[in-house]
């Protein structure tokens, strides 16, 4: 039978979110329902309900969550109700041409439900990422959902769901880090704060934060940055270059999403180095770069979707590492808050007072 649960919805463009009662229909053949026990509040949260990603209004929001499996469709094999899991938005196909190339985690096509949640009368829901878990329970495909080891607090579990798997990610996954490396970060808000823990994680030898804000290089220190910078008293290629004996780290991860930043980024790495970019730009911005630097300092230039994550592999191991103490996520939870609050969480967000708002339920 379809479930009546609360969920948080965005209504229209640029309007404050509210509660409504959303219906929740079985899944379905491949689905799963999931009751959800805590969900972060993202950025991206902020963008849908801005109309930043796109105009299929109304939104359910949120899809950075840990949650119990409920009940299952049929032919569901890969989770089971009463599971815990951390819910992901790359739900890999296996069919498409970068499945089929052994690198799944760029899947171009990966499941969401086929059924819709609803509102009361019936309007279709637009879930945020096909997640939409600022709900007590919430309709996914099967494969979104990735069981990790119950011994992890849920409002630790379900950061791995989206930014901080992103910013992990772009350390050890997208850019490489390995042993010895230097490595700079430009932004360390949740998801430049992440790669700072990915860097480490990886054994980089420098890990140099780059902030504006004092808090967030202060959290970058305690979580393993060696060298930290504020961007608003020096010059950052400068400064990255001399901290790195006159050369440069070997991976730049721009963690803001702007072209100042991104071309501090292309400039404060060392020659054949990495920059990986995980801010995401808005459609304006534009970059220009002289071409003959684009050559002349030779190495890669990447970008980071997720973190080039595979949920399966990924979600489980970093959950493990975290219970063997290896792995500060606590960090990451600035606050806990109930489901009225994500519109407040939004505001402290947008004054950088917090890294992650994590909604419990
Ligand atoms: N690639 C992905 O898959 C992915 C996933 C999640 C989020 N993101 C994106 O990553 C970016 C960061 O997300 P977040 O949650 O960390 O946001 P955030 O707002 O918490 O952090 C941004 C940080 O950048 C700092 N900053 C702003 N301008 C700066 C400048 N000129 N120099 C240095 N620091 C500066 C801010 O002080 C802040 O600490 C966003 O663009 C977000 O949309 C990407
Ligand atoms: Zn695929
Ligand atoms: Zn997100």
């Amino acid at each position: 039978m379809a479930q009546q649960v609360r969920g948080v919805v965005a209504p229209g463009k640029g309007q404050p979110v509210r509660i409504e009662t959303i219906t929740v229909p079985d899944p379905g053949p491949g689905e799963a329902v999931v009751r959800i026990q805590a969900c972060g509040v993202c950025h991206t949260d902020l963008h849908y309900r801005e109309g930043g990603i796109n105009d299929e209004f109304p939104f359910l929001l949120g899809h950075e969550a840990a949650g119990v499996v409920e009940t299952v469709g049929d032919g569901v094999t890969e989770v089971a109700p009463g599971d815990f899991v951390v819910l992901n938005w790359r739900a890999v196909c296996g069919q498409c041409r970068a499945c089929l190339r052994g690198r799944p985690w760029y899947c171009f096509d990966t499941h969401n439900a086929a059924q819709k949640m609803t509102l009361e009368d019936g309007t279709e829901l637009s879930p945020a990422l096909g997640i939409g878990a600022f709900a007590d329970k919430t309709l996914v495909a099967a494969g979104q959902c990735t069981k990790v080891d119950a011994a992890a607090p849920p409002e630790v579990a379900g950061l791995l769901g989206c930014g901080v798997m992103a910013g992990i990610g772009a350390a050890i996954n997208t850019g490489g880090v390995g042993r010895g490396d230097s490595v700079a970060v430009i932004g360390c808000g949740g998801g430049g704060a992440a790669s700072v823990l990915g860097a480490r994680l990886a054994g980089a030898a420098e890990i140099i934060a780059i902030d504006l804000d004092e808090r967030k290089l202060a959290t970058a220190a305690s979580l393993g940055a060696t060298h930290v910078v504020d961007a608003r008293e020096r010059d950052v290629v400068e400064t990255v270059r001399e901290m790195t004996g006159g050369f440069g780290a070997d991976v730049v991860i721009e963690a803001v999403g702007r072209p100042e930043t991104y071309e501090q980024a292309f400039y404060a790495r060392d020659l054949a180095g990495t920059v990986v970019l995980v801010g995401v730009p808005t459609p304006e911005m534009r970059l220009e770069l002289p071409l003959l630097d684009v050559f002349g300092r030779g190495g890669s230039l990447k970008s980071s979707w997720y973190g080039d994550c595979l949920p399966s592999r990924d979600f489980p191991m970093l959950i493990d590492l975290y219970l063997q103490g290896r792995l500060d996520l606590d960090a990451f939870v600035s606050e806990t808050i109930a489901l009225d609050g994500v519109e407040g969480a939004f505001e402290k967000m947008h004054h950088g007072d917090v890294l992650r708002s994590v909604v419990m339920l």
